[in-house]
């Protein structure tokens, strides 16, 4: 109880200064933390804000990049305008919306990938973790071909089952793995950010991080299921029909 009392207080305080800052969510105060923390973004880059609706990181994109750098922020949900970025509708996972993406960009390689993606919460916490997990996945799969070597990638995860498998898949992709948890997000416990600095990229057929991923899941589940019908076992329990007493 006293618990959640802190939790929301300390939420409606990162909100109320957003408010006060102009920010349009308290979200932005996560980004500028990891920035402090990590220094990602220089003036001038070139950033893709992934899962950017209302435009809180998008924000503060456009604040570290100055005149010179260029903001594009992709969401399933409209924003409003954020001077500076070019906020477009779309999903991440799907094709037209990633050529979308590379098209708005005036330069194929991309200096800094932030992703804040969380799916819509159906409020079972295995599957909305697990789904997460998958959708982060796929990010990765479309950043790290237009990622820039050395570049940085950031992303929210959830910490349970399958980080420490993902965190191993992404390593060899970058110098540095590390999992940050700002100030702003101590509040939802088991939201941290895998902060992916310095992109090393990878030639060859097997970079891909979602078929690792899922095959690393199943054999930590101790292998795929088979995909033939499963025969039923036989049961020695029968039903027998009760006579009914004649009148
Ligand atoms: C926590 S919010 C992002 C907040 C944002 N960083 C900010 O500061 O304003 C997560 C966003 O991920 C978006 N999202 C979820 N799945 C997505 C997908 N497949 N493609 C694009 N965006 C997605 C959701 O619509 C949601 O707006």
């Amino acid at each position: 109880m006293v618990d959640r009392w802190v939790m929301d207080h300390q939420r409606d305080s990162w909100r109320k200064q957003a408010k006060a800052s102009g920010y349009r969510a308290r979200s932005a105060f996560k980004l500028k933390q990891i920035q402090e923390r990590h220094n990602l973004v220089v003036s001038g880059d070139r950033v893709l804000d992934v899962g950017c609706h209302p435009g809180g990181w998008a924000q503060v994109a456009v604040e570290l990049v100055g005149s010179e750098g260029q903001v594009v922020g992709v969401d399933l949900l409209p924003c409003v305008p954020v001077e500076g970025a070019e906020l477009l509708v779309g999903d991440i996972t799907d094709p037209f919306a990633q050529k979308a993406v590379l098209e708005s960009f005036d330069a194929p390689a991309i200096d800094v990938v932030v992703s804040d993606i969380s799916p819509n919460i159906t409020g079972k916490w295995d599957i909305d973790q697990a789904v997460s997990l998958m959708l982060v996945a796929e990010v990765y799969d479309f950043s790290l071909p237009i990622l820039k070597k050395g570049g940085h990638f950031v992303t929210k995860i959830f910490q349970g089952v399958g980080v420490e498998e993902m965190i191993d898949l992404v390593k060899p992709h970058f110098q540095k793995v590390k999992r940050f948890s700002p100030m702003a997000s101590r509040n939802s416990s088991s939201e941290v950010y895998l902060v992916c600095k310095h992109h090393m990229p990878k030639k060859g057929p097997d970079w891909k991080i979602r078929p690792a991923f899922e095959q690393a899941l199943m054999e930590r589940k101790g292998g795929p299921e088979p995909d033939v019908d499963i025969e039923p076992a036989k049961s020695t329990f029968s039903v027998r029909s009760r006579r009914t007493p004649p009148e």
